[in-house]
């Protein structure tokens, strides 16, 4: 089957996501949390999630935030898309894939902000911040599964391999498929 490629991610775009996995990963399963290391990891995904949104502005194409507002129409016809198994490709983000971005974007933010208040004298200590950086992790991790199976299943639903894009840059659409911008 013959194939068209289309280059829809930078590499600040590419960087940004593998470092954002590899730190995000680092703090939710090995850290300790009580650690330097910790507070330094979780840092480093604020800093991660800052440069990507002003790149959200200023960036390539396909990176900027204006390439994938949030849209309710958009979500509803991708998912009738699924629904009745219509084959639609997006160069950039999906409508569904874009609503998730934003909620884990948000979500580092706030994970950051609550473990920023432990730090502080009028929070250290103090039950719920702990807690809602708790429920705040437990949340990005179940996006981050959710993620995980939307992007498997929508490269076998289409014949897009979306991973191998967030590597390589590229998107490979089968022959016959108008992607849609
Ligand atoms: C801690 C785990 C993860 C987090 C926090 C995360 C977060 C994100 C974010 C924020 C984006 C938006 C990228 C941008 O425009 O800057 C994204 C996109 C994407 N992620 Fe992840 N991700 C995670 C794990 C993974 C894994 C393991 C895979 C591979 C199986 C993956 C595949 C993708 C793909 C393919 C896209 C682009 C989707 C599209 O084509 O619209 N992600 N992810
Ligand atoms: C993506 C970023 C982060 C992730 C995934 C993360 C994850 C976690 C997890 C899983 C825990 C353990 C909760 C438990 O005890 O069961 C925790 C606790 C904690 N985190 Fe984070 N965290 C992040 C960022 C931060 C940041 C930026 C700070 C501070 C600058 C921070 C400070 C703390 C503190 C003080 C605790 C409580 C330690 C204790 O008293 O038990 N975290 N975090």
């Amino acid at each position: 089957m013959s194939m068209k490629r289309y280059k829809v991610w930078d590499p600040l775009v590419r960087v940004f996501h593998w470092s954002l996995v590899l730190a995000f990963g680092a703090n939710a399963l090995l850290t300790d949390p009580e650690s330097n290391l910790h507070e330094w990891i979780g840092y480093t995904v604020v800093a991660l999630v800052a440069l990507r949104i002003l790149w959200g502005l200023v960036g390539s194409h396909y990176a900027r935030f204006s390439s994938f507002l949030p849209s309710a129409s958009g979500a509803m016809g991708q998912l009738s898309d699924l629904a009745t198994g219509r084959r639609r490709v997006h160069l950039g983000h999906t409508p569904l894939g874009a609503l998730m971005i934003y909620n884990l974007l948000l979500a580092m933010l706030a994970i950051g902000a609550t473990g920023y208040m432990m730090t502080t004298n009028a929070y250290w200590g103090v039950e719920w911040v702990k807690e809602l950086h708790e429920v705040l992790v437990t949340w990005a991790e179940i996006s981050v599964v959710a993620h995980i199976a939307a992007v498997i299943w929508e490269s076998l639903r289409t014949g897009v391999n979306l991973p191998r894009a967030m590597v390589s840059g590229v998107k490979t659409v089968p022959d016959g498929l108008n992607p849609e911008a």
